[in-house]
């Protein structure tokens, strides 16, 4: 028998990378995601006709519903990528974040506790709940700071990451408690292909092949820990196979960046490949409002993972940066297509009030 995992939020731009790694590496996937806005079936068109891959639709935080399908499919590991994942968000709606990423992550914490209790002994034991989380629980740090360990005491700052720190706690007291084998992961930025355009890479992509202004928060000078999206799902296989129940492991891609520095990248590599006859594409810059409790910087302390597990980014930032930007040059009919009326609507909500 194949393994199998349950794998949440398996429509979104992590989980569906790690989705299709797994059925590349024969795992059989019982894909469980509510298609949120940034859920997107398409991700997942090339599993199409695939009988091993099982998609269904729902929220994480009906128990009825994963209770069924860890019985009936009898998955080896459960991986919770499920969430609202996007600050800016979580400063418009907060208790959307509190519904999925606290009240969601336990009640599939209970659910996934009942059925490891009643595995045989030999499953139980080889059982795993991997919880997917962020860097930014862990707050935000000044320049010369070290940059977070496992260790660093968690001192969220947005509503977002509020609610993955309550998660991840959730996550932690199960395993104290009821001996449940959990994992964390903690990760920097991710980006690569796939991603919803309102996070900075995609949506300044979007916004630059549009000629629309590409708006910068503050004086872009905020520092984050850029990490490709395939190399984020390879560590996390490895924690799932050799990680220690209990434990947490920060993944990070050992790539700090300003935004600014960001932005000037991905406009040099438009320039490259799709030079327009207006100028240059950091002509379109625009420093506008800045996020409110804007964390300055982001900055992840991997050595665990490297030491204990093996593991080491394979993508450098800038050839990951640009293989990214021939993603989303060769897609524009995805990114035409999840520009929907919702994300127009955001659009307006977040930037229409933020003067350049
Ligand atoms: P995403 O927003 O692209 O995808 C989230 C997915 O979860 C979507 O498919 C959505 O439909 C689904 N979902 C949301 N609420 C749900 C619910 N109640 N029940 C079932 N499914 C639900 O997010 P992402 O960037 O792929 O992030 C995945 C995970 O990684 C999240 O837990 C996030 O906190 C974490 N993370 C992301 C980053 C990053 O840079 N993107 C960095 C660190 C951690
Ligand atoms: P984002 O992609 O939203 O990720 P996070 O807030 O989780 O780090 O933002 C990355 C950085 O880019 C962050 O410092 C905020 C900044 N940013 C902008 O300057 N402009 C934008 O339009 C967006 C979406 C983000």
């Amino acid at each position: 028998m194949p393994p199998c995992h349950l794998i949440t939020g398996g429509a979104g731009f992590i989980g569906s990378c790690h989705v299709l790694r797994s059925r590349t590496a024969g795992v059989r996937v019982v894909n469980l995601d509510k298609l949120t806005y940034s859920g997107n079936p398409e991700n997942l068109a090339a599993l199409r006709d695939d009988p091993d891959h099982i998609f269904v639709r729902g929220d994480i935080g009906n128990d009825e519903l994963t209770a069924h399908l860890l019985e009936i499919h009898q998955p080896d590991a459960v991986i919770n990528f499920a969430a609202e994942s996007h600050v800016d968000r979580s400063i418009h709606d907060p208790d959307a974040f509190v519904r999925t990423n606290v009240l969601g992550t336990c009640a599939l914490l209970r659910a996934a506790l009942r059925y490891w209790k009643a595995l045989p002994e030999d499953r139980r034991a080889a059982f795993r709940f991997l919880h997917v989380s962020t860097d930014e629980v862990f707050g935000a740090l000044r320049p010369g700071d070290p940059a977070f360990a496992e260790t660093t005491a968690y001192a969220p700052n947005s509503p977002y990451s509020a609610s993955k720190a309550a998660g991840d706690h959730l996550v932690r007291a199960f395993h104290e408690t009821y001996g449940l084998p959990t994992l964390i992961t903690n990760c920097s930025n991710n980006y690569g292909p796939r991603q919803f355009p309102e996070k900075l890479i995609p949506l300044i992509l979007c916004n630059a092949l549009a000629r629309k202004p590409l708006p910068i928060y503050g004086t872009g000078g905020n520092i984050r820990d850029w990490l490709h999206v395939e190399d984020h799902c390879e560590a996390l296989s490895l924690v799932l196979e050799k990680g220690e129940p209990g434990r947490t492991y920060n993944i990070g891609g050992r790539s700090e960046r300003t935004n600014l520095e960001v932005v000037r990248a991905l406009c040099g590599i438009l320039d490259r490949l799709r030079p327009h006859p207006d100028g240059p594409y950091a002509d379109l810059i625009a420093f506008v409002a800045d996020r409110p409790g804007h964390d300055f910087r982001y900055a992840v302390d991997c050595g665990r993972l490297e030491r204990e597990l093996g593991w080491k980014p394979r993508h450098g930032f800038e050839q990951g940066l640009e293989d990214t930007v021939r993603w989303y040059l060769d897609h524009q009919d995805w990114t035409d297509r999840v520009r929907n009326g919702e994300y127009r609507a955001w659009l307006e909500t977040n930037y229409g009030g933020r003067r350049a």
